[in-house]
């Protein structure tokens, strides 16, 4: 088959059963991976395209496939929570990454957003991370060097709090990602290192938060009107004519908010809006 491109020492792998339950595999010679359904070679894998089936000492067969970095977010050790890859995906979206682009992002936590912001700005971009505790900064760099395979030379990692700017001269950016508690407390650092027109996004799991971060960026006024959204997946389940939503989903994980950095100096015009009933009073009625 043309295009197949062979595993080899160091892929992450994801095999599958029957059953549709996958377990991650990092391939190295002579090694074996053990289920409670036998135990698989990783020479069986080596050299071979992934999409084949490898069978273990058991008697069970299981799909091999590269694992997408999808699959390796959510099996990857953990120390903070991380962001979702239906979140991940939609921050690459709002705030227009290309390749070659600067992005800031506090705090990296796991390392799981830092992974999708890499793969988007590519080997011309470059990604600075922000992350205070000691602890989860190694997570975050062991996470991705494995998916890399090595440590990229794109990706600055500081250990030490947004507030202090550890990353010096280094700016302005072209977007900037706020995962952490309080990001209304960094609206003066982010507006002096994101660029006229970059995008900044905010993920915060509660609608406390999310207000009090629109409030701030329209109190600052050197933002465009903040837009919020939250995205809700739901899988279907697909066997013959049983095809339903499935009846389990990710019900919340966190709300997005974004906004651009307004040209140094503008002011942006007062937003204009149509009070929603019920909202006046009496003397609005
Ligand atoms: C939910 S985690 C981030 C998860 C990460 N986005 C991921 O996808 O793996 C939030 C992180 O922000 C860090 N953090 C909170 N406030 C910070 C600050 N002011 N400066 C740097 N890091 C901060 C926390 O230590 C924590 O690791």
């Amino acid at each position: 088959m043309t295009g197949a491109r062979e595993l080899t020492e160091g892929d992450i792998v994801q095999i599958t059963d029957d059953r549709g339950r996958h377990h991650t595999v990092i391939l190295q010679a002579g090694a074996s991976f053990h289920t409670h359904r036998g135990s698989i070679s990783h020479d069986d894998l080596l050299g071979r395209p992934e999409g084949i089936v490898v069978t273990s000492s058991g008697g069970t067969p299981y799909v091999a496939l590269r694992s997408l970095l999808e699959d390796y977010v959510l099996s990857m050790p953990r120390g903070a929570a991380v962001i979702y890859p239906k979140d991940s995906g939609r921050i690459a979206t709002l705030t227009g990454l290309r390749p070659g682009w600067s992005v800031l992002e506090a705090g990296a936590g796991s390392g799981a957003l830092t992974c999708t912001l890499l793969q988007t700005v590519g080997p011309t971009g470059r990604v600075v991370s922000c992350e205070r505790r000691p602890d989860f900064a190694d997570t975050a760099r062991a996470n991705v060097t494995r998916w890399f395979t090595a440590l990229p030379e794109t990706w600055t990692l500081h250990v030490g709090d947004l507030a202090d700017r550890p990353w010096g001269d280094d700016g302005p950016f072209d977007a900037v990602v706020l995962d952490m508690l309080d990001p209304w407390e960094h609206v003066d650092t982010v507006a002096a290192v994101l660029r006229p027109g970059g995008v900044l996004v905010a993920y915060v799991a509660t609608t406390t938060q999310l207000s009090r971060i629109a409030e701030s960026l329209r109190a600052d006024g050197r933002w465009t009107e903040p837009r919020a959204e939250e995205s809700l997946v739901r899988t279907w389940h697909l066997e013959g004519l049983a095809v339903r939503p499935d009846h389990r989903m990710i019900g919340h994980t966190g709300f997005l908010l974004a906004a651009r950095r307004l040209a140094e100096g503008t002011v942006a015009p007062a937003r204009r809006r149509r009070p929603a009933r019920g909202t006046q009073g009496a003397a609005g009625a």
